[in-house]
């Protein structure tokens, strides 16, 4: 880990009694959240402010999670301590204008925006705003996800710590400089969908060489979920525990063979470093 890279302890209440947070744009990863914030007690229904764009969907958001959801986004703003923005990257300097006259120093802005800077939405803001950028991923549905975090000019380490609580109710967290946030963006935003191409194929292989559909997908999805526990839990560089796997001559370095010829290495570095280049371009369209 570089020195700018760094975990923070987290010494929080496990709720926030009292805090108010606004959820402008509520959609797939806003709505992830919406539902961990309930679940986990971190909030009660009556201090979430959701918005989405259109009414027809805040009706029906409102009636299966009972928290308001309006279109109205300044008016989500005013009532809140804590804004989280989870629409579109293109879409933020519209919304800053619309929620500008709510913004003070008091505030906590949460953007899960992939591409945009901090120092946007703090010039945008026309106060001494804190701004706290945050790169969740969908397994967060499952409370699997991992979110890397990153601060603006005008963030306390109370705010940071209280970030990391609310990203906690969805999985790990980690703190990081902002110049890595493209680069999170694209290994632990687009990674699932990697890491689902991967599973998908194991399987197609496991059918391949006979094995029934179920049986394969539950094989390579566990086998996925088991290694990456182990890289996690163990603390071992991934390279000692695939040679743990490896027995000379044996099938498994004849698989490996494969995989080196087939370039698999070669091309996930370069899915990642794509899918970094493109998450440096999102905020401009
Ligand atoms: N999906 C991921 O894996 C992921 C991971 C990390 C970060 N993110 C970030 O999360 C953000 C949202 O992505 P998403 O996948 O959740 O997209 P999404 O499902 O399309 O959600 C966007 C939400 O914004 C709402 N919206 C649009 N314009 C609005 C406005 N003017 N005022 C209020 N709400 C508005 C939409 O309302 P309607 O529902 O009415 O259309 C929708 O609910 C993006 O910035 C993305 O970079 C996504």
């Amino acid at each position: 880990m570089s020195d700018e890279t760094f975990v923070v302890p987290v010494a929080v209440p496990v709720s926030m009694p009292g805090l108010k947070v606004a959820i402008i744009g509520a959609g797939k990863m806003g709505g992830i959240l919406l539902q961990a914030f309930l679940k986990n007690n971190l909030v009660s229904a009556d201090q979430i402010f959701a918005t989405v764009q259109h009414p027809d969907r805040a009706q029906a958001l409102s009636a299966q999670f009972g928290v308001k959801v309006t279109t109205d986004n300044l008016a989500a703003a005013e009532q809140a301590d804590v804004i989280l923005l989870g629409v579109k990257p293109i879409q933020v300097p519209d919304l800053m204008l619309q929620i500008q006259p709510a913004l003070t120093a008091q505030k906590t802005v949460i953007s899960i925006a992939a591409s945009v800077k901090t120092r946007s939405i703090e010039d945008a803001a026309g106060c001494d705003l804190a701004v706290i950028r945050a790169m969740p991923n969908t397994p967060a549905m499952i409370a699997a996800g991992v979110t890397a975090l990153c601060s603006g000019r005008f963030v306390s380490q109370e705010q940071m710590m209280m970030a990391q609580r609310i990203f906690q109710t969805v999985g790990r967290t980690v703190v990081v400089d902002e110049k890595h946030m493209d680069a999170v963006t694209g290994l632990s935003g687009s990674g699932p969908a990697f890491l689902y191409i991967i599973i998908e194929a194991l399987a197609e292989a496991g059918v391949n060489v006979g094995l029934p559909r179920d049986v394969a997908t539950l094989l390579a999805a566990q086998t996925t979920l088991g290694s990456a526990r182990m890289v996690l839990e163990t603390g071992y560089h991934p390279a000692l525990l695939k040679d743990a796997v490896t027995t000379p001559a044996g099938c498994t370095v004849d698989g490996i063979l494969e995989l080196e010829e087939g370039g698999l290495r070669v091309t996930l570095i370069k899915a990642v470093k794509r899918a970094t280049q493109r998450a440096k371009e999102l905020a401009n369209g």
